[in-house]
Formats: C-alpha cells, sequence, structure tokens
C-alpha cells in the first residue's frame, strides 16, 4: 500500500517507478487513495466502471462533491490570506491585482448568486467570452459553484464561431466583458457578442463585465451589467452537491472535420487528474509563484490556470497581454517583476521571443525561476536549447508536457527536478496512464529494450479523459475509439526510446503517403526549416496519378529573401539530403504567410484543399488567425501553375 502525502507529490525517481507499478498493477486503489486526499460529501462506491466499446467511463461513481469547495472554501481554514490569483495586466502602467483565497471565495459565491437570480440552475449551459482577467477564473468558478456548465470560447475567434458553439450547447447565458486590450488593439467585445446574439435563441441573459469605461450598447431585458447585478444578491452560496459523474465543463476543440467537437468533462475525475498531475509534475512548494502564459479558453487555462492550481492551493498568475507588449522583454519583465517560480508557456511562443535580440531577455533578473514547461506542440531542439540556457540558465528542469482537450490533465512529462530530461521529448507516462504504441496493422508494439515508433494510444482509462462530445457520442466513439479495439487513439504519433522515454513526432493525420512510402510532414518540413532563407513551412499531400501521393511544400521566407530557381534547388536537395529524394517535394509554393489558427497551429486542411484545387470548399475560416492570408497562398498557388 503506497503512502500518500496531502500535496499527492513523488518525491524521487525510484518513487515514481513504485507509484506508476502500482497504478498499473491496482489502478483503482492507486486513484482511489489519491482521491481520499479531496474533500467530498459523500465517499463514492465504486472507484471505476468502464467499456470501451460502448465507449463508458465513470469514476468514483456515488461520489457527491463540489470542485469549488476543493478550490477554496478548504483552503479558508488553512491559508485564507495566501494570494490565489496575481493579475497583471495588458498595460504594464495598470496595478497588478492579488487576489487572496478568502476574497476569490467570497467573489465566486457572490457571483455564484447573480447566475441563480438570473434563473441559472444545476445542469444549464452558460458560454464565457472573455478577456484574461480574474473575473473570467471567478465566473468559471461560479458556475461550477452551482452546477452550472461552463463552455468558455476562446475571446479571439470570431462571432460566427461563438454563435456557433453557443447553439451547439444551448447556453441560457453569455458573460463577456465591453472590451478588451490585447498589446495595441483594443477589441470590441461586446459588439461582437451582439453579431453572434443575432441567432442565438437559447440566449435569456447577457452579463456584461466593464472592463473599460467606453459607453456599452445594452440591449433592455436582455443585457446586465456585472456591478448590477453583484447590488441585488448576498455574498453566501453554499456549493450545489454534485455527483462524481456530473457535467462539469464543454470545451470545444478542433476536429479534422470543420465541426468543432464539444468535450464533456466531469467533476470528480477531472479535479483529481488536474490536481494529482499539476502537484507532481511541477513539484509546487508553498510559496512559490506560478504561471502559465496560456488562455483560459484552452484546456491549458481550464487545467493549469484555474482548476489544477487552485486546488492545489497555489498562487496561479493571469496575464492579460502578449508577450510582444509593450515590448519583446514583457514575459521576463513580469517573472522579474512577481518573481516567477514555475514558467509555463507554448513551443511557438518560445521561438517567437528567440528569434528577438537577446537583450530582451537578458536585461532582467530570472533568478526566481525553478522550473519551465512547455505544451502544445513539439519542441524542436534549437528552441529547447534556447528556453534552457536563456531563460533557465541551466539551473531550471524543463518539463515538455503532453495532453489534450480530451485527455483534461498531463499524460507524459518529466517530474520536475525528478524524472531525467531529453531535449524534444515529453518523456515518462505519469503514474495512471497506460499507453500503447501501435504499428500500422493496430498492434500494440510490446516494449523491449528497443527503440520503436507508431501510433500512440491508451489503453486504460484515467480519471481526467472527457467522457463524450457533446451531443454527439457516435462521433466521440469513431473519433476516439474505433481506430483500435479497447482503446483511445490520440492521433498523434510517437517514438520510444530503448529507456521509455516518449517523444511525440505530430499528428498523425498529417502522414502521407507517396508511392506506397510512409512519409511525415514534420521531418520534411524540418529539413525545408534548416535552408536558412526559410522561416517556415507546411508540407500537405495532394493527388498524383502515379504515385498516389504527391507533396506539396508551402514556403514562407525570411524578410527581404527574393525567390529564386537557385533556392527551390537548394531546398529540395536539402530534404534530399536529410531524408531522401522521395520525400522532395512536387511543388514548392512561396506564401507571405501560413494560415494558423489561435493556438499557432497551421490549418493544414486549407493547404491541402488549395493544392487539389478545391478552393471553393474551404470550409468556415473565420476561427483563423489570419484569414487574409488565404486569398494570398490561392494566389501563390495559381501563379506557380
Ligand atoms: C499536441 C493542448 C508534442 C499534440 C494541451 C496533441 C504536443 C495536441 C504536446 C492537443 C507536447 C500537445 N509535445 N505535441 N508536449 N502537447 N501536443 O487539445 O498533437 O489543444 O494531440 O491540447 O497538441 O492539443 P490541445
Amino acid at each position: 500500500m503506497l503512502t500518500i502525502p496531502d500535496n499527492l507529490q513523488i518525491s524521487s525517481f525510484a518513487q515514481y517507478k513504485e507509484w506508476y507499478q502500482a497504478s498499473v498493477n491496482a489502478p483503482e486503489s492507486f486513484w482511489s487513495a489519491i482521491a481520499e486526499q479531496f474533500e467530498w460529501k459523500k465517499k463514492w462506491n465504486n472507484v471505476l466502471s468502464y467499456d470501451f466499446k460502448k465507449p463508458e467511463v465513470k469514476w468514483f461513481e456515488g461520489g457527491k462533491l463540489n470542485i469549488t469547495e476543493n478550490c477554496l472554501d478548504r483552503y479558508l481554514k488553512t491559508q485564507p490570506n495566501k494570494t490565489a490569483i496575481i493579475w497583471e495586466p495588458n498595460n504594464p502602467d495598470e496595478e497588478t491585482r492579488h487576489i487572496t483565497y478568502r476574497q476569490l471565495y467570497v467573489k465566486v459565491s457572490h457571483f455564484a448568486n447573480v447566475l441563480k437570480n438570473n434563473g441559472i440552475q444545476k445542469g444549464d449551459k452558460v458560454c464565457l467570452y472573455m478577456p484574461m482577467i480574474p473575473e473570467l477564473a471567478i465566473a468559471v468558478l461560479a458556475c461550477a459553484r452551482i452546477g452550472a456548465v461552463h463552455s468558455v470560447v476562446f475571446a479571439g475567434f470570431s462571432s460566427s464561431a461563438l454563435s456557433s458553439r453557443i447553439n451547439d450547447a444551448h447556453c441560457k447565458m453569455l458573460i463577456t466583458a465591453n472590451e478588451v486590450y490585447r498589446g495595441e488593439k483594443k477589441v470590441e467585445l461586446k459588439t461582437i457578442c451582439d453579431e453572434a446574439l443575432e441567432n442565438t435563441p437559447s440566449i435569456e441573459t447577457v452579463i456584461v463585465y466593464r472592463r473599460t469605461v467606453e459607453p456599452t450598447p445594452m440591449k433592455i431585458g436582455r443585457d446586465k451589467f456585472w456591478f448590477d447585478e453583484l447590488q441585488k444578491v448576498g455574498k453566501d452560496c453554499e456549493a450545489e452537491i454534485m455527483d462524481a459523474e456530473d457535467e462539469l465543463f464543454i470545451l470545444y476543440t478542433s476536429g479534422s472535420t470543420g465541426q468543432p467537437k464539444g468535450m464533456v468533462h466531469t467533476c470528480a475525475g477531472y479535479m483529481v487528474g488536474t490536481t494529482f498531475s499539476f502537484q507532481n509534475v511541477f513539484q509546487m512548494q508553498s510559496d512559490d509563484i506560478y504561471w502559465c502564459t496560456a488562455d483560459i479558453g484552452w484546456i491549458t487555462g481550464h487545467s493549469y490556470i484555474v482548476y489544477g492550481p487552485l486546488a492545489a492551493g497555489a498562487t496561479t498568475v493571469m496575464f492579460e497581454g502578449v508577450p510582444s507588449y509593450p515590448d519583446y522583454g514583457r514575459f521576463w519583465e513580469i517573472c522579474e517583476k512577481l518573481k516567477i517560480t514555475h514558467f509555463y508557456t507554448a513551443p511557438t511562443a518560445i521561438r517567437a521571443l528567440a528569434k528577438q535580440p537577446l537583450s530582451f531577455v537578458e536585461k532582467y533578473d530570472l533568478s526566481s525561476l525553478k522550473v519551465l514547461g512547455t505544451v502544445g506542440e513539439p519542441i524542436n531542439e534549437e528552441a529547447w536549447h534556447w528556453y534552457n540556457d536563456y531563460v533557465g540558465h541551466g539551473n531550471c528542469p524543463i518539463v515538455d508536457t503532453w495532453w489534450q482537450t480530451e485527455t483534461g490533465a498531463i499524460m507524459i512529462s518529466p517530474l520536475a527536478g525528478i524524472t531525467p530530461t531529453r531535449p524534444t521529448f515529453a518523456t515518462q507516462p505519469l503514474p495512471g496512464v497506460q499507453l500503447a504504441l501501435m504499428d500500422e496493422k493496430g498492434k500494440e508494439i510490446e516494449k523491449k529494450p528497443e527503440k520503436a515508433e507508431g501510433r500512440l494510444a491508451v489503453k486504460f482509462p484515467w480519471p481526467s479523459m472527457a467522457r463524450t462530445v457533446y451531443g454527439n457520442h457516435e462521433r466521440y466513439k469513431k473519433v476516439y475509439f474505433s481506430q483500435f479495439e479497447g482503446k483511445y487513439f490520440t492521433g498523434d504519433g510517437a517514438y520510444r526510446d530503448a529507456s521509455g522515454n516518449y517523444r511525440i513526432t505530430g499528428r498523425v493525420d498529417d502522414v502521407i503517403i507517396v508511392s506506397g512510402h510512409n512519409l511525415g510532414t514534420a521531418p520534411i518540413e524540418n529539413a525545408i526549416n534548416e535552408h536558412a532563407s526559410v522561416a517556415e513551412s507546411a508540407v500537405i499531400g495532394f493527388p498524383h496519378e502515379i504515385k498516389g501521393n504527391a507533396l506539396c511544400a508551402y514556403v514562407t521566407l525570411h524578410k527581404d529573401i527574393q525567390v529564386s530557381d537557385q533556392l527551390i534547388k537548394e531546398i529540395r536537395s536539402l530534404i534530399g539530403t536529410t531524408i531522401g529524394p522521395i520525400a522532395k517535394p512536387d511543388k514548392v509554393i512561396f506564401t507571405p504567410s501560413l494560415p494558423k489558427t489561435r493556438s499557432g497551429k497551421i490549418m493544414r486542411r486549407i493547404l491541402r484543399k488549395i493544392a487539389s484545387g478545391q478552393e471553393d470548399q474551404l470550409g468556415d475560416i473565420s476561427t483563423l488567425l489570419n484569414p487574409e492570408a488565404v486569398e494570398k497562398i490561392i494566389l501563390a498557388y495559381k501563379k506557380h501553375l
């Protein structure tokens, strides 16, 4: 039997191995011992029941709880005056806000009464379209407090993306802010909401937080100001008693088709999984100041800005702005100012910052930093080293955390200071995570002390897994449980080294078969990016009469570089020498930029359509960061033909 400390933390690599083994040998007693460390209204009757064929998964059935009692009430007793949230505004001249656990408890309860007073009950769906201000976290927790299901939509999405998400979940209420500053830009959120609300019949009430003093158009009877509503209600709000498997939230993620999937997470398993992983991956100590730069509109923000850190009693930083404003030193300035100990960001941000003069990072005292983290995409070797050398000064373990909206919590990652790290490797699965590498025939590649590469699947349930796609259980089954019988399919490929370390190689939907050869787009792109003139590239496949598929590379060049035949020759030969002639693209198209999602991922679906001559069937491009790029890419493509 394992002894689990209050903070749930593993403290050595030998212990990691021991816990991991225990979690595989007896998953139910392992997770039961972890779950004991939380506050329950009533203990569960059954730790786990599951059937991956249906698929159906239930954790801690019969248990009753409220996640906000675990994030707030329990810390009222032990650390009421500890800072729960530090908020750093977009504009450095504006004041930083510190909110203690006691203050957060009051604010959440108070706003929960606003929800109730406006007719929101347990099970109702509430959409949040808000900037990165503490009120977003407060609104999330207020929903959870009364058992309403929140659906946070990233406030960079367009009005049509917002309305389709509201309609998919039949949200009764929308919570937003009038405006927000991001860098130098001012975004009128309320105006975007008004556009979206033209065709969202389920919305009865809109609560508007006034972030700026500008006049805000309000629709009488529907729209209400946050502060006015607070005046009408009391500050005490009992937490709703929730069943372990009641829905906690819906969060949309994009699939390989255009229609987003509303992943549904439930109360108890999500709480246990996010808190356990947060404590162990980051190895938090009580005085640490933790900063995750993600937006709460994504799963990273849900799990590792709000729920995980607060349930662990940590101090979590929320940043309203962008890394480049007022200049590229902003992240490092905040690290120095708030004495950040744990810094968690995305490789795309690291690459952007590494491109800037070193003086931006060298100017600041980063000696408070203890642990660095990355998430969201594979981190390339160069970015890893820059992060390690110039941000961590070689003193901070880097936790490369692999997980997904669907998994709810980190699945593969070093435990900071405990697991030996290896650049570009997410390393080892967390306890409770039973991975399987699958070969092309759908057979598991057994673990031998050998290297292996395949598709990444999970062969046993874990507490924080999404339970369904909202309103479309068939899609959940088809996308995740039909590839490999009895296993959850991640959609990612992975490489495993002889010590059992995993490196995520990228989405396997990007594998292209050319003349019968399996080619991953990522290594080809890496080869192209090696060329000194290249800024970025994306490789896709298009139908070819003889080869089945042929390759097309879309390439953006560094500023002031001229396109020439010589350049194309050099790029093709670089691919030829690093991967082989088979990987040389048939087409190399130079474009000023690539179409990207808000989280920085290249939208290959669009590039594929263009290369297949289907530029009139691009589907919804409104969720792109740079929809205007598409027209230019089409032109560049046509010019090439
Ligand atoms: C990718 C983000 C490599 C992966 C938490 C996954 C990663 C998808 C890593 C999920 C990592 C995430 N290394 N790839 N450390 N972390 N990914 O749902 O392809 O926005 O399937 O969740 O991001 O993206 P999502």
